[in-house]
């Protein structure tokens, strides 16, 4: 396990992984009844943006950094307001110092009584999210591999919530896993919003990814991808995606919003765009 996250915390496909998480957080707040949220492969849940890893990438610059200050359209400013909200509140006036990772983007945005569980396999940053969340009785830190918690933690005994998974795409065949994944996830937690990151780099590869998750007919899927530049060169990450699963009924109108208003802000070349695609039977399609 090479990956950490430090390096690449508030990058453009934080920014979008997180964007969304917050919204449907949000939408799950609407009714009263507590929710838990699940982050399979969490992080260590806080960076500081002028570690040694950050400043080395300074990719947090070319995410987070163009949003936090940018003047917005007011409908972009309101979708994206729950995700700045956290990333205000963990830092002072100022310039940013810090970026929240998903774990404590999700427990800032819970109530009282909703339940977090939030999983790390590396043995450092699993100690630097135990000590996060050290007092903290509604949520639950594990080190079990995120692949098995995916199957062990479902269904939460709420029936209602959202599980992340958001691996480090370290080994060959992730994009391949996350859909036997979700194939597993579902059957036991058919209720849940799903939200399953992954990497823009090979365009053949992510074809290929978003028919096997069509395949699994499910009956409410959605891609949002957010690309920074044209996919000529495969082995960078060009772009991020989200497969979006029970996807709340609000959010592919606050995503024509947002990726959109991404596409224009983060981009890093020419060719940056969006899509926004429904993953099943008869799909439609909205290309940026
Ligand atoms: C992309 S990062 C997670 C970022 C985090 N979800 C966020 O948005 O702030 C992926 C994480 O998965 C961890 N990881 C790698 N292999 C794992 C495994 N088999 N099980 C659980 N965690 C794993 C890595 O240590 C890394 O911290």
């Amino acid at each position: 396990m090479n990956y950490r996250h430090a390096y690449h915390a508030g990058n453009f496909a934080d920014v979008l992984k997180h964007a969304v998480l917050a919204l449907v957080i949000e939408h799950l707040k609407l009714k009263p009844a507590p929710f838990r949220v699940i982050d399979t492969h969490a992080g260590i849940g806080l960076y500081e943006l002028q570690s040694e890893a950050a400043l080395k990438t300074g990719e947090w610059q070319a995410g987070i950094g163009r949003i936090i200050d940018a003047k917005l359209p007011a409908a972009a400013a309101e979708v994206l307001a729950p995700y700045l909200g956290v990333v205000r509140s963990v830092n002072g006036p100022g310039p940013l110092t810090r970026y929240p990772g998903s774990p404590l983007i999700a427990r800032r945005l819970m109530r009282a009584g909703d339940r977090l569980v939030v999983n790390e396999l590396h043995g450092e940053d699993h100690e630097a999210l135990e000590r996060l969340f050290a007092g903290d009785a509604e949520t639950k830190v594990l080190a079990l591999d995120g692949w098995t918690a995916l199957k062990s933690l479902l269904p939460p005994k709420e029936r209602r919530g959202v599980v992340l998974v958001d691996p480090a795409f370290e080994e060959p065949g992730e994009l391949e896993r996350l859909v036997d994944g979700l194939r597993e996830a579902v059957r036991r937690f058919a209720t849940g919003t799903f939200l399953l990151w992954y990497p823009i780099k090979d365009m053949k590869s992510v074809a290929a990814f978003r028919g096997k998750i069509a395949e699994l007919e499910l009956a409410k899927v959605l891609c949002a991808e957010l690309s920074v530049r044209s996919p000529d060169e495969s082995a960078r990450l060009n772009g991020a995606g989200l497969v979006i699963v029970n996807a709340p009924y609000t959010l592919t109108a606050k995503l024509k919003v947002l990726l959109p208003a991404l596409a224009r802000l983060l981009a890093q070349g020419e060719g940056a765009t969006f899509l926004l695609q429904e993953l099943a039977a008869n799909a439609s399609q909205h290309p940026g």
